[in-house]
């Protein structure tokens, strides 16, 4: 039950403070949390973080059920921020969705992941890729100042079933063009800088297609007014399901771009979107 979960994660030493959750339609929701004083991270990191799971009917034990989710906040921010699906079978989320404020969640502060900067070398133009809740850790990246540094242009795409599913990813981009705070931290002659390129998928919008055809069929360059893609030139982060990751990495490798690591940077890096 809700209230063993509850006195049982109080217990546990890696427990942080829900503060603000925000749900965006039935199978979407971010939530905000306390983050521990010594958690550092790099932008587009993930950690462990779950609640704890049913009693063992037989020894009427509580194991930690926890999933990686990508911090969606920026690592200056005091709290941390996640951006979750809800599936109603789903072990764990089944259960998070329905946290709120002042409840408890369990957090491994030990972040890890291949989205960072540091895994790619330096270019000209940096592509994120995002399907669904894919879009967690370019939400971060997205408020840092380094990607601006980095970079004279930065293009995300982000593509949903329909088009409440873009709007957590859509009110981000507002966010850092409108927000006076933001302005300053990124550099307000760098917001000309970002290109935010959403489309659907299931529902009519002002962009219909999946990603991956429309770099195939050229009309994602067409659209920004790009010759293609080069390593060169340009750099690339993917962050879908298992099926667009697959299939933009082809894209990327046909375009003559290698994939780079934290010990071997490279031309683009990949990371799965938590699933559920
Ligand atoms: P589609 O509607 O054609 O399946 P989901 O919500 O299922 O995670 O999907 C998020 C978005 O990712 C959907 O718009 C979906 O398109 C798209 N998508 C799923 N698989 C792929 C793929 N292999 N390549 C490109 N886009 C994909």
């Amino acid at each position: 039950t809700p209230v063993n979960t509850q006195t049982a994660v109080k217990a546990l030493p890696d427990a942080q403070t829900v503060t603000e959750v925000t749900h965006w339609t039935d199978r979407l929701f971010s939530f905000r949390c306390t983050r521990p004083a010594s958690l550092r991270f790099r932008s587009g990191e993930f950690v462990m973080i779950g609640l704890m799971g049913d009693p063992d009917p037989k020894t009427g034990k509580q194991k930690p059920l926890l999933r990686a989710y990508s911090i969606a906040s920026p690592s200056w921010d005091d709290e941390l921020e996640f951006y979750s699906i809800k599936v109603q079978d789903g072990p764990l989320t089944s259960k998070l969705q329905h946290i709120q404020p002042g409840e408890q969640i369990i957090l491994r502060p030990k972040p890890v992941g291949t989205l960072v900067h540091d895994a790619l070398l330096p270019g000209k133009r940096l592509w994120f890729f995002a399907t669904g809740t894919g879009f967690a850790p370019f939400a971060s990246l997205l408020r840092d100042p380094q990607t601006f540094e980095d970079y004279e242009q930065v293009i995300i795409t982000h593509t949903c079933r329909d088009v409440a599913e873009l709007e957590y990813g859509r009110r981000l981009v507002e966010h850092i063009r409108t927000d006076e705070m933001m302005g300053e931290l990124l550099g307000q002659e760098n917001l000309g800088k970002l290109t935010y390129y959403p489309t659907t998928t299931r529902e009519e919008s002002l962009r219909m297609g999946r990603i991956t055809t429309l770099l195939e069929d050229g009309t994602l360059f067409a659209d920004l007014g790009i010759d293609g893609m080069s390593p060169d030139t340009d750099r690339a982060m993917v962050c879908g399901s298992l099926g667009l990751n697959t299939d933009l990495k082809a894209i990327l490798e046909s375009f003559g771009l290698e994939e780079g690591a934290n010990s071997d940077p490279k031309h683009y890096v990949v990371e799965k979107a938590f699933v559920g």
